[in-house]
Formats: structure tokens, sequence, C-alpha cells
């Protein structure tokens, strides 16, 4: 069974940011990917819409016998780990932001997060908030237009630019000193995040903790594939190869279209 790969899924594209935490932590494991670039953005869908569609996911990686799945989308975590942890028996990893490292670290108390309106709007993001950053003042922007962004290959445009700027004009005028990326498509952003965030201001996401955490279930189960040889990497996408092929910019990988 550890030879079985580790299946990761999201809205689009954005989860190949976790993907690369993952496969970067453990090389020796094989994965598969699922884009469902088709139904992008999640965020703007209903709660049951979001659980539908994870629930294909997962069902399709499943089908091709993933030991574990990554839910690589914030949106999708927050409206559908609860059901698919209940009714699946496989180990199943969520991704939230990562406001509690965020408010430990934070030295004006003030910290921002861009995320989606699913994501903000779910009762798992508001607990975290009040449990992890009692005494913090967040300022919240849903980002609206990033993914659609992020899903047609304009990651570095003018348009990303002139969005982030004004999601960040308020964050800026209230001093945070740490700005959380809530959802997986926002790492690709960071260049342009870079060029308009003052020095002093930290970016934040939990794609590195999705990693550990994939390790330390992966150990507890006794599912961490032993194999030394090369893992397998399996994208596919219901939308656009090329975007995708892009963003993993990985020889290595197998990129195909999946009409699912
Ligand atoms: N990558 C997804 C997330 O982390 C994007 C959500 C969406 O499709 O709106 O939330």
């Amino acid at each position: 069974m550890s030879k079985q790969p580790i299946g990761v899924f999201d809205s689009g594209v954005g989860g190949t940011s976790i993907w690369k935490e993952i496969h970067g932590l453990l090389p020796n494991e094989n994965t598969v990917y699922l884009a469902d670039s088709k139904n992008a953005p999640y965020g703007e869908k209903s709660a049951q819409e979001i659980l539908e569609l994870s629930i294909k996911n997962t069902e399709y990686l499943l089908s091709v016998n993933c030991k574990m799945i990554v839910v690589a989308c914030n949106t999708a975590t927050t409206n559908a780990i609860d059901y698919l942890r209940e009714n699946y028996n496989v180990p199943f990893i969520g991704i939230e932001p990562a406001i509690k490292p965020a408010a430990l670290g934070s030295k004006s108390k003030t910290v921002g997060i861009l995320a989606t309106k699913g994501t903000l709007s779910s009762s798992l993001f508001h607990s975290t908030a009040e449990n992890h950053a009692r005494g913090i003042k967040i300022i919240e922007r849903e980002g609206k237009g990033l993914v659609h962004l992020v899903e047609t290959g304009h990651a570095k445009s003018t348009a990303a630019k002139k969005l982030l700027e004004d999601y960040l004009k308020p964050m800026l005028a209230s001093g945070i000193d740490y700005l959380v990326l809530g959802c997986t498509h926002y790492p690709y952003l960071i260049p342009v995040l870079k060029e308009l965030l003052p020095d002093g201001v930290k970016i934040i996401d939990s794609g590195e903790a999705v990693a550990r955490q994939t390790k330390v279930v992966l150990e507890k189960n006794n599912l961490l594939n032993p194999s030394k040889e090369k893992a397998t990497m399996q994208f596919h996408t219901n939308a656009d190869v090329m975007v995708l092929r892009d963003l993993i910019a990985n020889e290595q990988a197998n990129v195909s279209y999946l009409d699912f």
C-alpha cells in the first residue's frame, strides 16, 4: 500500500504550490494531482456545491488507488474536509490560512489576510481566528479575481498588480507586518506582492506546514514509501494543460487533460 500515490486536489492549478512543498520534502512519494480548473473558482460557489465538487475529486483519486488525499485548497478544506474524513477510509490532510504563526510573529499586532470569499465566510476560519489570534487585529480582504488571473497564466500581469494594490491598501494603512496568503493560488503572486509590500511585511503561506503534516500522517499510518525508485508524478487538468505545465516546471511530471 505504501507505494500507492498520494492524491492532491485543488479547484485548479494553485494547489501545485502545495504539491511542490510535498514533493520537496517527500521526493520518493508517487503523486497524482487533480486540477479542477473547469470549476474554478470554488470560492464563489455555495457550500453545497463546494462539497459536491470535493466529493467528485476525492472519488476520482480513490479510483486510482491513492493512499492519502491532500485537499490543497483552503476553500474546499473549510467546506468539505469534515464530511470527507467521516465518509472515506483514507487519511485526509487539509489546509487552513496560517493565521497562528502570523499572530505569534506579529509585532504590530496587526495581520492582513487575503483569501477567497468561501474561506473568509467559513466557520472554520472564524474559529481559528478566535482561538489563535486573540488580541490581534485582522484585516481581511477577499482576493476577488486573483484565482482567475493565476488560472489563465496572468499571475505577473499589470492586472494582478492593480488588484493587489487595491487589496493591500487598507492593510498597509492599518500597519500590518504579516500578510497571510489564505489561498493556494496566491503564492504565485509573490513576485508582484514583493514589489508592492514594504520590506518589513512578511508574507506567509501554509505550504511548508502542510508538507510536514503530510509526512507525520504518513509515518503514523505506516504509509511512507520506502522505495528509492524515481517517483511517478501524474497531473490532470480539465482545462488548459499549458498553464498547469508552466507552473509545475518539472520535466519528470506527466501532465495531461482529463475530463472529470
Ligand atoms: N486554491 C483555492 C484555495 O486555496 C482557490 C479557491 C477558489 O477556487 O476560489 O482556496
